[in-house]
């Protein structure tokens, strides 16, 4: 069965240079059309922003792989996480992030749906989302990547399978396939 990403709206929050003073940012809501309607992207969930491998290698590596994914046929990549717009949108700015989009699911609503949702209180995180990375089009879930051994409070962080290269690795191949 098809399986379609869960309608949820995300609270994000984006600059508006007409709102004048120190902080010129404003609420906007989307949903999971906005993001994922009539669009290839590639998903990718990590257990939290600032974190010492989501900030060293996956999120920075998927921004620089992204002229490659492009070259795929991707047209967005999301980074998601079971965190509010105000560190996200932090995140992304310390890490020089312009290509890659974050997507703050702070309520954890979209993770949960998504059945990624996991207890990181051995961390003292709370509720968080496994790692994963999906191939989605039109909303659809095509290719799934999901490190292995999902479960609450776990003492390791696996971290490979959903990784940008990956993931680019199995774009291509399949791609090999399809044109042999
Ligand atoms: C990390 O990305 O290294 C990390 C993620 C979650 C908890 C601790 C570390």
């Amino acid at each position: 069965m098809l399986k379609k990403v869960p309608n949820v709206t995300f609270r994000t929050r984006v600059r508006d240079e007409t709102i004048e003073g120190p902080n010129p940012f404003r609420w906007e809501d989307k949903t999971s059309d906005d993001y994922f309607a009539g669009k290839r992207v590639i998903l990718f969930s990590l257990p939290g922003a600032f974190t010492p491998t989501c900030s060293t290698y996956q999120l920075p590596d998927f921004e620089k792989l992204y002229d490659d994914f492009k070259a795929e046929g991707v047209d967005e990549i999301y980074c998601v996480s079971v965190n509010d717009a105000f560190v996200m949108n932090a995140w992304a700015s310390a890490q020089g992030i312009d290509k890659v989009k974050v997507i703050p699911d702070g309520s954890g609503e979209f993770t949960r749906k998504m059945g990624m949702l996991v207890a990181k209180d051995n961390l003292g995180f709370g509720m968080r989302s496994w790692r994963y990375g999906a191939v989605i089009d039109n909303g659809v879930i095509d290719m799934w990547f999901e490190e292995e051994g999902y479960s609450d409070n776990c003492e390791t962080d696996p971290y490979g399978i959903s990784s940008p290269q990956n993931i680019l690795e199995n774009l291509r191949a399949v791609k090999k396939t399809e044109a042999a």
